[in-house]
């Protein structure tokens, strides 16, 4: 019964995505072996930003050929899913944020779910060592994939055919595409990691990557093809299904093929909140950003912040202060709401956020002891991608897509040519114990059958008079929502420029470790002053890679890709 129920769910799918759907007949056509990476352009009808300038053409391309923006971001991710195999996927999961010309606000939740076989304790060793090791690579790290589900599930707003969406997909992982000297150095330095986790070495083994070789997938485009198809049934069910189970013995992971087939995507009311007049739409639970984004911007929204300056120490010194009060809330609070009663209302009302701030002291750090008491060091490691899609007709999308660690759990579906996620890290394996990010949890995020790993995942749109502003996100773990915060900050309180807000120095804080993250680049006055107010601080390279859109008085687009990255932005 379940099995027939599934494939009349993926039926519908497919057909949401077909159904009466005009199309031009000319393909679209992208040169895979000689492209330029744009950083910014000005545009009237459309723009896309990504963390690659070929998906990012691919999405203007379905702009220009009558797509809208939903369109162009299913197309955008299904190329990410080519050329950006560190995070773009098929394996992992994502969220999906979109207000519609209509007005309509949408959010699709398609993270990952833990198996039916996972349960609390299944990372923890009978002696009580936490085996990260497992949570972070190999078959027994990912979750159930939950992307392309997501993006049938979206296509409820889409105006081509899906198989218009796809094809550009299939061609780049089928003629290959040429690498920059960035993804043939994260290539080199993935090798090892290759051998140790795959049990059928994967198209990205080779002896050394150069700048300028050519990617093909053969593998990859196979399954995009059954996609293409099948719809929704070509990842969950067939021949994809089972190359998934068959990795999945062979390598000790635990997905079925009934998780595979359970699993469902699930449209939310996004997170909304009014800040000075602009209303900003972010995703609710099992993404702890929509709500993290709220709490540190109510948090600072009294304290004239405009007046203290763009890197004052004050600034910086208020915002970190918000930020550690916030994560504290994360790490007690937030989980899947399906499965954990999240307390949204009331940690995000105003009351409890100015009580919240009642012991912020403008002239020293509260040490984060003070604000909860748990003891934890942690390492950084992040990688997750973000679009954001404009078009003409006044449809916004902000969709954030992760593996979670970069090219996730480093294992390959054999045959499938699609790296495996490795979600699970971010359940909180054992109270107290870190993830890959540093951050930890209890209750609310523990491991259960069936539920969504809390994610920091923050994709953002923000209304000003009741239209499409800014579209906003970025990859980066938990540093997600405290660089969307600052982003939005930067525009709306210092008046900066959308390249200026994403291009500035970055700082973050998460309550634990104790200890201030500030990007190579930040003003050594600020951090000489902030060390004498009682701050650890520590210097790191490029805090994540937003991709920003914002609209100009006059009603272009300014749409800013990331300089920390190979990023791209087109529009036209
Ligand atoms: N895996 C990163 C995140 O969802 O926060």
């Amino acid at each position: 019964m379940q099995k027939i129920i599934a494939s009349l769910f993926a039926a519908i799918l497919l057909m949401a995505c077909n159904n009466s759907r005009q199309s031009s007949s000319s393909s679209i056509v992208i040169n895979p072996y000689n492209y330029t990476v744009v950083k910014k352009v000005v545009a009237e009808n459309g723009a896309v930003v990504s963390a690659h300038p070929l998906a990012s053409k691919v999405g203007v391309e379905i702009l220009k050929a009558g797509g809208n923006a939903v369109d162009a971001a299913i197309a955008t991710q299904l190329a990410l899913a080519v050329v950006y195999p560190n995070a773009g996927n098929l394996g992992g999961g994502g969220f999906f944020v979109a207000r519609l010309a209509n007005g309509e606000q949408v959010s699709i939740d398609y993270r990952e779910k833990a198996p039916g076989k996972a349960h609390r304790d299944m990372y923890i060793d009978a002696d009580g060592t936490p085996r990260t090791d497992k949570s972070q690579d190999g078959h027994l790290a990912g979750g159930v994939p939950g992307t392309v589900f997501g993006l049938f599930t979206s296509c409820k707003y889409t105006k081509l055919p899906f198989a218009k969406l796809i094809q550009p997909a299939i061609d780049l992982a089928e003629k290959g595409f040429v690498i920059t000297k960035r993804e043939a150095s994260s290539l080199n330095n993935l090798q090892k990691d290759l051998k140790k986790y795959n049990t059928i070495m994967p198209v990205f083994v080779k002896d050394k990557w150069n700048e300028g070789d050519t990617l093909v997938q053969t593998d990859l485009a196979n399954t995009l093809k059954r996609i293409k198809d099948k719809g929704a049934a070509g990842f969950y069910e067939g021949e994809t299904a089972r190359l998934i189970v068959e990795e999945m013995k062979r390598g000790g992971g635990i997905i079925s093929y009934e998780d595979l087939k359970n699993y469902n995507a699930k449209p939310r009311e996004p997170h909304s909140f009014m800040y000075k007049g602009y209303k900003i739409i972010g995703m609710p639970m099992p993404s702890s950003g929509g709500l993290l984004v709220h709490q540190m911007m109510k948090m600072i929204e009294n304290k004239n912040i405009g007046a203290m300056g763009f890197h004052s120490t004050a600034a910086v010194q208020l915002m970190t202060e918000a930020a550690r009060r916030a994560y504290a809330d994360r790490a007690e609070y937030m989980g899947d709401a399906d499965f954990y009663k999240v307390p949204v209302q009331q940690i995000s009302s105003d009351v409890y956020l100015q009580e919240r701030m009642k012991n912020y002291d403008p002239a020293k750090a509260t040490p984060s002891t003070e604000i909860k008491p748990r003891i934890l060091t942690g390492k950084e490691s992040e990688e997750t991608t973000h679009l954001s899609v404009i078009d003409k007709e006044g449809n916004a999308v902000s969709v954030t897509t992760t593996l979670n660690n970069s090219y996730g759990s480093r294992t390959v579906i054999g045959g499938a040519g699609f790296f495996l996620n490795d979600e699970m890290d971010d359940f909180s394996i054992k109270p107290g114990v870190p993830n890959m990010y540093g951050a930890i949890g209890g209750e609310a995020n523990a491991i259960m059958p069936g539920k969504r790993m809390l994610s920091s995942m923050t994709p953002t749109i923000v209304l000003k008079d009741n239209k499409p502003y800014i579209v906003v996100g970025t990859p980066g773990g938990t540093t997600i929502p405290t660089q969307v915060f600052q982003t939005l900050v930067n525009i709306l309180e210092f008046n900066m420029s959308a390249e200026d807000a994403v291009y500035k120095p970055k700082f973050h804080h998460q309550w634990l470790p104790d200890t201030l993250h500030l990007e190579r680049g930040f003003p050594t006055s600020t951090k000489d002053a902030l060390i004498k107010m009682g701050y650890a601080t520590r210097e790191r390279g490029a805090i994540g890679r937003t991709e920003i859109i914002r609209v100009l008085p006059n009603g272009k687009f300014e749409a800013v890709a990331d300089n920390r990255g190979d990023d791209g932005a087109e529009g036209f």
